[in-house]
């Protein structure tokens, strides 16, 4: 038989009774079938502000949650490492840092005469910097280094009377890479013009030039337009592939 009593089973082990226990959740007014707790109108004002604010706040501060927040305009990543290293990571290098870093190489025959400064010798070697030529047209400058020149000859007002060698015996590649470099380094170049000499054009200038014999003289080299440049394809700099 059921007594009330026999519901109240009192745990042996425990020190707390479970009607005790149940006491407490007992005094509580229960929530009936169906029915719902309200919640204040104050409550959801305030949550609805926080929510509006606070997205509003995230949505005008954020950026868009872009990445780029935390780096400068002009940064540029760093080339990735290859897993194969070594050769491969200087390939990520642009190409026009690699043609001018040969063409220094190149220049070291010309030190001797133009000076590391490429400020010449006073009275004997002209210099590269602030010269007509250097600044000027491509197709003088290919002639020049093909060929040599036997002066009197002058630049920048100074009347020179040396030699200046031929240098055809070295390749097309080491004569672009030079005078690339003798025009980004010591030219004023006009805008827009980026100085570079290819291989290409160098490959032209030996065929359109091969009936010099000899050092060219000032007359022939003033013959040249001064603003003719070599022919052959613009280049990209980052890839030295040509510009279509
Ligand atoms: C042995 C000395 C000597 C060497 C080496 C030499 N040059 Fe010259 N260069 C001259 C002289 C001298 C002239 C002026 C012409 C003359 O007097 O005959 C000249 C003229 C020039 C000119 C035209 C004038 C000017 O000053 O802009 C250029 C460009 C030039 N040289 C570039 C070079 C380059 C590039 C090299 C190296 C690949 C080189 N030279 C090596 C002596 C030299």
């Amino acid at each position: 038989m059921e007594t009330p009593d026999s519901k109240n089973i009192d745990y042996q082990q425990g020190t707390v009774s479970a009607v005790d226990l149940h006491d407490a959740v007992r005094r509580e007014t229960p929530l009936h079938p169906g029915e719902r707790g309200t919640v204040g109108v104050s409550v959801l004002v305030i949550s609805a502000l926080i929510l509006i604010f606070g997205g509003g706040h995230l949505f005008s501060t954020s950026n868009g949650f872009s990445s780029g927040i935390y780096t400068s305009s002009n940064y540029v990543p760093a080339p990735r490492p290859s897993v194969a290293g070594g050769a491969e990571d200087a390939e990520q290098a642009a190409w026009i840092d690699r043609w001018m870093s040969d063409g220094k190489k190149v220049y070291a025959n010309c030190i001797a005469c133009h000076q590391a400064s490429g400020l010449g010798i006073t009275g004997q070697f002209p210099p590269l910097v602030g010269s007509e030529w250097v600044d000027g047209g491509t197709k003088r400058l290919g002639a020049i280094l093909l060929h040599g020149i036997n002066g009197p000859f002058k630049v920048a007002g100074q009347s020179y009377n040396q030699l200046m060698p031929a240098w055809n015996t070295l390749s097309d590649d080491k004569i672009a890479q030079v005078v690339t470099y003798i025009r980004r380094e010591f030219g004023s170049l006009p805008e827009g013009e980026d100085g570079v000499i290819t291989t290409e054009m160098i490959k032209a200038a030996r065929d359109e030039f091969s009936g010099q014999a000899g050092s060219y003289t000032e007359a022939q080299l003033l013959g040249i337009p001064a603003d003719a440049n070599l022919s052959g394809a613009k280049v990209d700099l980052q890839t030295g592939e040509p510009l279509p």
